[in-house]
């Protein structure tokens, strides 16, 4: 969400005329576009905001000025204390505001010593407000959803993002087709719950992701679809059955599961068990046995016992997850778990997240290793390390390294895969 956010950024500025650099010293105008899921994350804001403040300073002796902005969650969770702490922040808008980023940076340009925060959470969808958004590449993030109503006790999200909001159909079919149009094979439609939506159509509807999915396949130019991220619960029939029907449908689906103790998912305030999860999964394996599954889990969540540990193992094991991502809990100010007796040592964390990733790790090489001998539809995304390399995604999300003209990068092309690593393949296109 944040790349896509941080792509809509980079589309305002561009129609002021500021182009993106690689250069830091080159900058006029600098913005970290910033995330509060865990700690590590949101205090990694401040040192980067140190150090540019450092080359401000620095410009400011050669006679240049620099601005300064914050966006995303962490303005949104620390609101004026951001201000406070980094006092040289010129703005600082909070994830639905930064429609305003054009407005703001000019009146910035304008007249110089002005601070501003803007943390509202508006009536109007910031969606609504933003230009229009143009591909960037093969594969386009579309935000389709924001916001959450699961209020998981260990997550600031609700807090940071909102409350759950939909967009209207017809405008994320306008927004898919001039994707398409400016270059986009694949979508992925983004959300926080993003099988919880339920956006109107043109005559006031309520429609559910399933009927989105099909909207979006019936246009030409896109090829593969995905969305991410689901909530077990709220994987309908209708969504199931996409999975059989919908060719475009790409064979992988990242659902999170968090824990494998049901005792932990109902102090995470997870409306779902590990039965209901499982059942969710054997249900998507009937409508199309080649899905492959990823997921994300929170270790050392407050009161998490060795045994509700290996149960998160034993999902591990019957589900065999094909990539996933995993985390050691961290504790969010204002969340009811930052409150919960009985928090887990940071030793204990640290053990059992090495397990569960070896475990992970596991599983996910011997999948790739699976794939060696196969053809498969590849959308090469990017150059590689090497002159005529290119990097793509294969159906399943798998990274790969190929031999490949420049001609073929934004195009799904046939390659047979020849090697497999844990992080990557290589193959060759055919
Ligand atoms: N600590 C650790 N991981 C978290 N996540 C969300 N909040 C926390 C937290 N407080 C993880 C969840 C979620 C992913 C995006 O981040 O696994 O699915
Ligand atoms: Fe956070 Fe996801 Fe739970 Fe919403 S469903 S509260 S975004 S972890």
């Amino acid at each position: 969400m944040n790349v896509y956010d941080s792509n809509r950024m980079a589309n305002m500025l561009d129609q002021m005329g500021l182009t993106a650099t690689n250069r830091q010293k080159d900058a006029d105008v600098v913005i970290f576009n910033t995330c509060h899921i865990r700690e590590k994350a949101a205090e990694k804001v401040f040192s980067d905001l140190g150090r540019a403040y450092q080359l401000k300073l620095e410009r400011a002796e050669e006679g240049k000025d620099t601005i300064i902005g914050v966006t995303g969650c962490v303005v949104q969770a620390e609101d004026k204390q951001i201000l406070k702490r980094a006092p040289y922040v010129d703005f600082a808008l909070g994830p639905l505001r930064y429609f305003r980023l054009k407005e703001v940076v000019q009146e910035i340009f304008n007249k110089r010593e002005m601070q501003l925060l803007d943390t509202e959470f508006s009536a109007i969808s910031k969606f609504d407000l933003l230009p229009e958004n143009k591909a960037e590449g093969g594969c386009s993030f579309l935000a389709i959803q924001e916001g959450c109503n699961n209020f998981c006790t260990y997550c600031v999200v609700p807090y940071t993002r909102g409350i759950e909001m939909s967009r209207p159909v017809e405008d994320i079919l306008k927004e898919a087709r001039r994707l398409a149009d400016t270059g986009s094979v694949e979508l992925n439609l983004l959300g926080q719950n993003v099988n919880s939506y339920h956006g109107e159509d043109i005559n006031g509807k309520e429609r559910n992701l399933a009927y989105l999915l099909n909207k979006v396949a019936e246009i030409d130019g896109i090829k593969r679809i995905r969305y991410t991220t689901s909530y077990p619960a709220d994987v309908d029939d209708d969504l199931i059955a996409c999975h059989k029907n919908l060719k475009k449908l790409m064979p992988y689906l990242h659902l999170p599961i968090q824990s494998g103790s049901d005792d932990v998912l109902k102090r995470m305030n997870r409306r779902h068990t590990k039965g209901d999860y499982l059942r969710v999964i054997e249900k998507l394996k009937t409508a199309n046995p080649d899905i492959g599954m990823s997921s994300d889990f929170i270790v050392g969540f407050p009161g998490e016992t060795d045994d509700d540990f290996k149960q998160t193992l034993d999902v591990v094991n019957e589900v065999k997850y094909i990539q996933a991502f995993s985390f050691k809990y961290s504790k969010r100010p204002g969340t009811p778990a930052a409150v919960m007796e009985n928090q887990i040592e940071e030793k204990v964390k640290k053990e059992r997240l090495q397990i569960l990733q070896d475990l992970l790790f596991d599983y996910q090489t011997k999948f790739n290793l699976s794939s060696i001998g196969k053809v498969m539809p590849v959308l090469f995304e990017g150059k590689g390390r090497h002159a005529r390399q290119l990097t793509g995604r294969t159906p399943y999300m798998q990274n790969l390294y190929a031999e490949a003209d420049n001609s073929l990068l934004n195009k799904i092309v046939n390659v047979r895969i020849t090697g497999a690593s844990t992080n990557s393949l290589s193959g060759e296109v055919i």
